[in-house]
């Protein structure tokens, strides 16, 4: 019996402890009703076929062990009656009748309890951006409660009889452990230590918006209120029957079956309300019948991990008294939090006082010492309906709290707190990156040797052309004349297919309107427009081939298709990427020396556009749908995080998702911060990852020219026509100057359009880095974690600060302009009501007025950053998609770079524009302005645009990815090359 117990506590714990890593990285949550019903059921299922084979050793062991005792089971009776619950007179033995129909009505009510649970779940997971901490901790305080209102308050205080002859210490002891509030006491003292411990080693809340004018405001955290006394009612329950159980051994009333029962009923009401639902909405039926292999092995790992936790649960519940289970229950969870929550140390140089962690863990210690007590004086009395022990080995407990001791000790990794600011290192570091990167952009001084570092890079002669190309380059003084490692890497993978396979694919995008696609027709260098284009985008093609036309008579003839949507529209999956890269690297690799120019005859090779468009297409429809899992991520390798975990719990800053791109609360390295593959919480938090306007991907690679792509698309990127024709410019007016940099205003400001991607209903819009922009602004609840001055040395420390204060002390003015727009059925009432009005249209040359622009980009990359740099204010960039002069910009020194998170918005802002605490009390220091280190920034990023993003350079790029364009699609194109 002993070791079944401890092997059970064991199980249980060990459930306990894997089981909220699991969850919270669930696909399974995203459909909390579908899993609960499988969940339920499964378990309700092992727990009825488990007990059928444990129920007949049971009955052997139980008339072989007690069956000669028949005092024991007498007195047990006796004391049972006298704690029981529903009123039957005290002492009497209860009719097997009277037995039954009472536990019939415990297992309803039990049933409805679960099915209710299960809807609060579903709510809390529907809202849970508006969750606030986590009221579990307080359940075994809501079981003492009741056991103290039903039963100790009727009690005496017990005799001392056989502890007097104890030891003093014994004595006192025991004298505690009698006390009839003690229960009550230690275990509120528990609920109120681990409460705070778990507010205080919960990660930060991210951006994601709770809307306070919506009702899931106030009413998440009352569900989640709602679900404790659930969880407690539930307790309750399942404890009366395993209680009615070992009432009436001779009843033929089995417990654990009767439980098991519950779990699947309420699993079959729940699918009976599926079932209506089915019938009635599309998309639930459209979602079951199309079953996805990501959900349901993560549903496969959920269900299995719940129920081997759960049968464990059920064996130590029927040897243990609720509230010491519920206390142990707890206390592992919360123990396992505490130990294993170190999210500061994943943002690195982010310094923490653990003093407040030591109070609490010292408390939960205490906690833990009280609990043992009375766990000890349970033993002593042998009072029991409950069987006379406890479930939980106390030493158990006692190492979880030595380990948290232990780890306070050792491994404390909060105590260094950031000596200097971390923007100072990321400065520093970006110059000389910046040099490093100049250096190797621009080190051939002649032809021959820019065809000798060709070779070097890319393992090949440089295509046909090269030195008309060199020539155009240098004679519009191009400083960068090596690196286009952009291309390079674009084009990678095309070499796999061979160039016919290329020349059709081209044709079938461009043959088909449906793909988006505009058709650009290069014959003997001059250009034509495909003339089944749709017309909205005339303007983009018309712009391209404006770009083409100075170069085009050294073009081969060739057709391209050129992306008309804002999103991106080709990933192919990573093995298969991985495969074709082996095939293009080998492809590609061939070094025949000599001048060998592109074919004759390449026209013959594109077949005519037909009249009649074709029908199929490779790109499926995925607008207004979520593309993070089906495209975004799966060019990730299989073990990266973006395709294993689902990171459902928005609320919560995923910080190490942050970490390997941050020093700290700051960007550190942008290169990095552009790959999903370790940022799943991006899922949730971009338009073009929840809800994109116009999304037609493709898992094959087409030979798609896109203006701008996230890492992780291969679509091929070109100079956007967009900066090109001065869609939007930099024209500084006397009406709208652009003043010098001490006399701009300091402050932060955007002004844009909710346009990243389409809320038609969902409530998507809560995610997008635009509204989250303008709510962290405007709107923002949760206090702020921000890098300022503490108050007297006004060394950089992270205070947490609620955001009325973070207002009072740093200028923004960020808003919306025109109104909601992409928005559908109840999303557009509730932004505009969140968001307040819009603000009103300001000239575009208005921005130079301020010294910081935020800009982020929309449902493709944004169009107005080019001119940002361009201008003497710091533009401030946080983007999903990258464009073709990706690396050419440093961050840190030609612009500052913003995580997507947006977390340290607010700690940028008060490096750059300073800060003086004194307006808000005295919890903040002062920093003057950083107005020089600002300024350089903004200096460095208008030179540099001016020197390696003005139009020849989008021509000089165009060019020579039009020219290793013309050699993949050759025939020849092993044998092509160009050598000195
Ligand atoms: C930034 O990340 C890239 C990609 O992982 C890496 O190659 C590069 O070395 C990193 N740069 C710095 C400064 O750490």
């Amino acid at each position: 019996m002993d070791a079944q117990k401890l092997i059970s506590s064991i199980g249980l714990v060990a459930g306990l402890v894997f089981l909220p890593g699991l969850v919270r990285t669930s696909f399974a949550i995203d459909r909390p009703i579908h899993s609960s019903i499988v969940v339920l059921a499964v378990c309700g299922a092992c727990i009825i076929g488990l007990d059928r084979t444990r129920a007949l050793k049971d009955t052997k062991s139980h008339r072989h062990r007690y069956g000669p005792i028949p005092l024991e089971d007498a007195s047990d009776r006796r004391i049972s009656g006298n704690r029981s619950v529903h009123g039957e007179e005290n002492g009497s033995k209860q009719s097997p009748l009277s037995s039954l129909r009472r536990l019939r009505l415990v297992f309803l009510i039990l049933v409805g309890a679960l099915c209710a649970r299960v809807e609060v779940l579903h709510q809390v997971a529907k809202g849970v951006q508006c969750t606030r901490g986590s009221y579990q901790p307080f359940l075994p305080f809501l079981l003492a409660v009741y056991d103290f209102a039903i039963i100790r308050r009727h009690r005496q205080e017990w005799k001392p009889d056989e502890e007097q002859n104890g030891s003093p210490f014994k004595q006192v002891f025991a004298r505690l452990s009698r006390h009839r509030y003690m229960l009550v006491l230690s275990t509120l003292l528990l609920g109120l230590c681990s409460s705070l411990e778990l507010s205080a080693t919960a990660p930060p809340s991210s951006t994601y918006i709770c809307a306070t004018t919506l009702p899931t405001f106030t009413l998440v955290p009352a569900i989640q209120l709602l679900g404790l006394f659930l969880d407690a009612l539930i307790f309750v329950l399942v404890f009366h029957i395993l209680d009615l159980g070992s009432d009436s051994p001779q009843s033929n009333v089995n417990a654990p079956r009767i439980i098991g029962w519950a779990f699947l009923l309420s699993a079959v009401v729940w699918t009976i309300i599926g079932a209506l639902v089915f019938f009635v909405s599309p998309d639930d039926r459209h979602w079951i019948l199309t079953p996805d292999r990501t959900y349901l092995w993560s549903l496969f790992n959920l269900t299995l991990a719940v129920c081997i936790t759960v049968l464990f649960a059920v064996s130590v519940a029927s040897r243990s008294r609720p509230v010491s289970f519920s206390f142990l229950v707890v206390f592992t969870l919360t123990g396992m939090t505490a130990l294993t929550s170190d999210w500061s140390q994943h943002i690195q140089n982010l310094g923490f006082s653990d003093k407040l962690n030591f109070v609490f863990v010292i408390t939960i210690f205490v906690a833990d010492i009280l609990y043992a007590v009375i766990e000890m004086s349970a033993e002593n009395r042998s009072r029991s309906s409950m069987k006379n022990m406890s479930g939980v080995p106390g030493w158990f407990l006692f190492s979880i709290a030595g380990l948290l001791i232990f780890r306070l000790l050792f491994g404390n990794p909060y105590l260094s707190q950031p000596s200097s600011h971390p923007i100072d290192t990321l400065i520093g570091r970006a110059r000389s990156q910046h040099d490093l990167w100049k250096k190797q952009a621009s080190s051939s001084k002649s032809l021959s040797d820019a065809v000798a570092v060709y070779r070097q890079r890319y393992h090949r002669n440089p295509p046909p052309q090269f030195d008309i190309w060199y020539n155009y380059a240098t004679s519009r003084s191009s400083l960068v004349i090596d690196d286009y490692d952009n291309i390079y890497n674009d084009l990678l993978p095309y070499w796999s297919l061979s160039p016919a396979e290329i020349r059709q694919r081209t044709w079938e995008i461009i043959a088909n309107p449906w793909s988006d696609a505009g058709g650009v027709h290069v014959r003997a260098g001059s250009l034509e427009i495909s003339a089944n284009m749709p017309g909205t985008h005339r303007w983009m093609v018309d712009g391209v081939t404006h770009i083409m036309e100075k170069f085009a008579e050294w073009l081969p003839d060739m057709d391209l298709a050129f992306n008309l949507n804002d999103e991106a529209r080709v990933t192919v999956p990573f093995e298969v990427l991985e495969a074709l890269k082996v095939t293009s690297s080998r492809a590609a690799q061939s070094k025949t020396p000599g001048v060998v120019g592109f074919s004759n005859e390449r026209s013959s090779g594109w077949a005519p556009i037909p009249e009649q468009p074709i029908a199929e297409s490779r790109f499926q429809q995925r607008s207004f749908q979520r593309t993070f899992y089906g495209f975004g991520a799966v060019g990730c390798p299989p073990s990266s995080r973006a395709q294993k975990e689902r990171l459902w719990n928005v609320k919560d800053l995923c910080t190490t998702c942050a970490a390997p791109h941050s020093l700290g609360y700051f960007l550190s390295n942008w290169t990095l911060s552009a790959s999903v593959c370790h940022q799943p919480d991006l899922a949730d938090l971009h338009g073009l990852n929840l809800s994109p306007a116009a999304f037609k991907g493709s898992y094959d690679l087409m030979p798609m020219f896109s203006q701008s792509k996230p890492a992780g698309y291969n679509d091929i990127l070109y100079p956007s026509a967009w900066n090109y024709m001065d869609k939007v410019k930099y024209a500084p007016s006397p009406e709208f100057p652009d003043p010098p940099f001490s006399n701009k205003e300091n402050t932060i400001f955007w002004r844009g359009a909710t346009s990243e991607g389409v809320s038609a209903g969902s409530g998507v819009w809560k995610g997008m880095a635009r509204q989250r922009l303008v709510h962290l602004a405007n709107n923002a609840t949760t206090p702020q974690l921000v890098l300022l001055p503490q108050p007297r040395t006004n060394k950089p420390t992270y205070i947490m600060l609620e955001p009325t204060s973070v207002a009072a002390i740093l200028n923004s003015s960020i808003r919306l302009v025109d109104g909601i727009a992409r928005c559908g059925g109840r999303d557009c009432p509730d932004q505009t009501n969140e968001f307040g009005g819009s603000a009103p249209r300001s000239d575009f040359q208005h921005h130079w007025h301020y010294r910081f622009l935020v800009d982020a980009d929309g449902a493709g990359f944004s169009g107005r950053f080019l001119p940002f740099l361009q201008s003497g204010s710091v533009p401030f960039k946080t983007a999903l998609f990258r464009e073709w002069y990706e690396g050419r910009l440093t961050a840190w020194r030609h612009f500052v770079p913003l995580d997507l998170r947006l977390h340290g918005l607010w700690s940028t802002l008060a490096y750059f524009a300073g800060v003086d605490g004194r307006s808000i009390g005295g919890r903040v220091g002062k920093w003057e302005a950083r107005a020089k280190e600002a300024e350089d920034i903004a200096e460095n990023g208008r030179k540099w645009a001016n020197t390696v993003l003005r139009k020849e350079d989008m021509e000089i790029y165009f060019f020579r990815l039009l020219l290793e364009w013309g050699r993949l699609t050759d025939d020849r194109r092993d044998e092509l090359g160009f050598s000195v």
